[in-house]
């Protein structure tokens, strides 16, 4: 159902892989609700061509940045405001990746060269799309910036190894980019910590299948699926959250809060 939430509304949507992608679902939300945009993935990424699909169903041009490279987000921001006609009203960071997960090393073990990738892929790419913005002063006043994000920035989740200190720094880079884009254009920056979600990310951590059946018995709601995320995320680019910034945003069906639950007692006493 569309309510026009993202009429006239101009955006650059990073991150959608293949349609498990949770940029996949918040692409296709955001044209539903009226939206213009431009998709963007690493060149990498791209060489599958699913990302072809999607531009199509979306009427949307794609544009290829790695977004570790500030020239690359420079072209993209430029082209991208060339080809919506002005500026950007929403940004959505869609990235994770950690090559110490990719290959299975242990917490005690993590490969250094790789961790500093997982975090400049996974946490300091934001700060750098948020500076390329800035100093171009690509966005509109009272746009929008969100990032996906996972509890275990703040929870131990073993396998989940150094995206979890990624997880901590993009969400410490939401605030502090948060202060600096609201004081300047009114601009909200939040992060969405998301349940588990089936997606090549997401499937790729050791142990996933056991950690989304625990948090799905955990959460009272369940586990929040990929396109409840991007209903979620729209709220956010939408002008009906004009006022919330600088927030870790919890989208997990109640797993935050809870301490131990009956359906996971269950499954213990089984
Ligand atoms: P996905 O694998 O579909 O998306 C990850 C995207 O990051 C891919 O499109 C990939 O091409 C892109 N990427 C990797 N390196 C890049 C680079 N250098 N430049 C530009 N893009 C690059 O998986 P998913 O799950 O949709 O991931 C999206 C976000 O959601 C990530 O930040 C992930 O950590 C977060 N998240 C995922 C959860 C899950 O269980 N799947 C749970 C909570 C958060």
């Amino acid at each position: 159902m569309s309510y026009n939430l993202l009429e006239g509304k101009k955006g650059i949507i990073f991150g959608a892989l293949d349609e498990k992608s949770i940029a996949w679902k918040v692409a296709m939300r955001a044209k539903e609700e009226g939206a213009e945009f431009v998709l963007t993935n690493a060149p990498l990424a791209m060489r599958m061509g699913e990302i072809n699909k999607l531009a199509e169903a979306c009427n949307a041009q794609i544009i290829p940045a790695d977004a570790t490279s500030v020239e690359d987000l420079e072209n993209l921001f430029a082209k991208a405001q060339e080809i919506l006609g002005g500026k950007i009203d929403f940004v959505l960071h869609s990235i994770g990746m950690s090559p110490n997960i990719r290959k299975g090393k242990s917490y005690g073990d993590l490969n250094y060269d790789w961790f500093m990738k997982t975090l400049d892929v996974s946490a300091l790419s934001f700060h750098k799309v948020m500076h390329v913005a800035e100093k171009m002063d690509a966005m509109n006043e009272w746009g929008s910036v969100v990032a996906l994000s996972y509890i275990a920035a703040q929870r131990v989740f073993p396998d989940y190894t150094d995206m979890s200190q990624a997880k901590a720094l993009l969400e410490s880079i939401a605030r502090n980019y948060g202060y600096r884009l609201g004081l300047q254009k009114k601009i909200r920056v939040n992060t969405i910590s998301q349940s588990p979600t089936k997606t090549t990310a997401g499937t790729g951590v050791g142990g996933f299948d056991v950690f989304y059946d625990y948090a799905d018995k955990m959460s009272p709601l369940g586990n929040a699926s990929a396109e409840a995320c991007a209903d979620y995320t729209i709220t956010l680019f939408s002008d009906l959250t004009k006022m919330v910034t600088m927030q870790n945003l919890m989208h997990d069906g109640g797993f935050s809060s809870m301490g131990i639950s009956e359906g996971v007692i269950d499954m213990i006493q089984k």
